[in-house]
């Protein structure tokens, strides 16, 4: 029986959504609800999840010394504006509450950690709602999608306020390596999305199937996914003054978690429902993307190429594709090659000491394999 990731982290979790809203306050109101919508809806806040276990995981690890500069006062200084206006001086806590969850905050994370955390959540939340235009999706997280709700011009904007709100925060932290790692983050989704938008391997008539194909996708996904799951999971350990050897394990584990988890996701569009999912599914072949079930499908069935070649937009192609890579091995090949990155990234942190988190964070990696929505 595995360990409820969430059970070592279940206290720190409960402030979450609190202090992310507090992050996102602004005087208009319309800005605040737009900013917040996607706050209300059940998300599963894994990337906040992951950095809290790794804080827990690696907090008894010997540390390196490299903190002794930091100014750590003002992690915890509140980061909202009660009028439009008034947010001009980021120093000065401009509401009364602190941030640090008082009494129920767990002493194996640091103030820097939780607020990493938070960030993470922001970032991801402001890709999601800028990828909700790009992909003209109706849904999210089971509910009505922000673009539709309010229009791409909000949706577009608050992702930018959400950015914008999470570099004060990350400035805030102080770390100018952290501060780098996470700027890089939102720099990656972009060349991630730029990647899968613009196929420079498969972009021509009649694309062929050759290695090229599986690597320009892994490369994509890592920029679109596991970038930002294995820099906060290296930040984590950055900010609690690991060594070189910590910091790497844990970036190998959110690497290899993250390329899991995107590949995951990328067979669940063909195998589950888009009741299930909370967002449409079936989305990626709509939106004439071959991602892993189909490229693996494509190589034993190269009349796939065609249909690639022509982005799915003749009528009958999608319905063809789907049917292509439901009957062949191409499901279970991703569910294969995201197995073999669960495998790694649970042997990254094998030389953790044991405990609940890393117990946590190996129990993360068969969820993120069971998981359906
Ligand atoms: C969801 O993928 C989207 C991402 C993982 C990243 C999207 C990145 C951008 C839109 C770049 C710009 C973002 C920022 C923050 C600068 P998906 O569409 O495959 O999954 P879905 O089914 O959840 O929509
Ligand atoms: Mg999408
Ligand atoms: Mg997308």
């Amino acid at each position: 029986m595995g360990i409820d990731p969430l059970r070592s982290v279940a206290k720190e979790m409960k402030f979450m959504t609190g202090n992310i809203r507090q992050l996102l306050g602004s005087g208009h109101p319309m800005l605040d609800t737009v900013s917040k919508y996607y706050t209300q809806s059940e998300g599963k806040y894994i990337r906040p999840m992951l950095v809290l276990l790794m804080s827990q995981a690696t907090a008894t690890l010997p540390k390196q010394g490299r903190l002794w500069s930091r100014g750590m006062e003002d992690v915890d200084h509140p980061i909202t504006s009660s009028t439009v206006l008034a947010d001009t001086n980021p120093s000065s806590p401009l509401t009364a509450q602190n941030l640090d969850n008082g009494d129920a905050a767990d002493p194996s994370v640091l103030p820097s950690q939780r607020r990493l955390a938070e960030i993470t959540e922001l970032i991801h939340t402001a890709s999601l709602l800028h990828d909700d235009v790009i992909d003209t999706s109706i849904s999210r997280r089971g509910n009505t999608s922000a673009n539709i709700e309010f229009g791409n011009k909000m949706a577009v904007l608050a992702g930018d306020f959400l950015l914008g709100r999470a570099s004060v925060a990350l400035a805030r932290l102080r770390d100018p390596e952290v501060t780098e790692l996470l700027a890089t983050v939102i720099a990656n989704l972009v060349e991630g999305e730029f990647m899968q938008l613009k196929n420079t391997v498969l972009d021509e008539k009649d694309p062929v199937w050759s290695e090229d194909t599986i690597t320009y996708y892994l490369q994509k996904t890592y920029l679109k996914s596991a970038s930002l799951i294995s820099k906060s999971c290296r930040a984590a350990a950055l900010l609690g003054d690991h060594t070189t050897e910590t910091v790497e394990a844990a970036y190998q584990y959110g690497k290899n978690l993250g390329l899991a988890f995107q590949l995951v996701d990328d067979m669940l569009d063909y195998t589950v429902s888009g009741v299930e999912l909370g967002k449409p599914a079936g989305a990626d072949l709509e939106l004439g993307l071959a991602t892993a079930p189909l490229l693996f499908a494509w190589k034993n069935n190269s009349e796939l190429g065609t249909l690639v070649g022509r982005k799915f937009a003749s009528p009958g192609d999608v319905q063809m594709a789907r049917e292509m890579v439901v009957r062949s091995d191409g499901i279970e090949q991703t569910r294969a090659l995201a197995q073999d990155y669960v495998d790694r990234a649970a042997r990254a942190i094998s030389g953790f000491p044991e405990c609940e988190a890393k117990h946590g964070l190996i129990d993360m990696c068969s969820k993120v394999m069971s998981r359906r929505k």
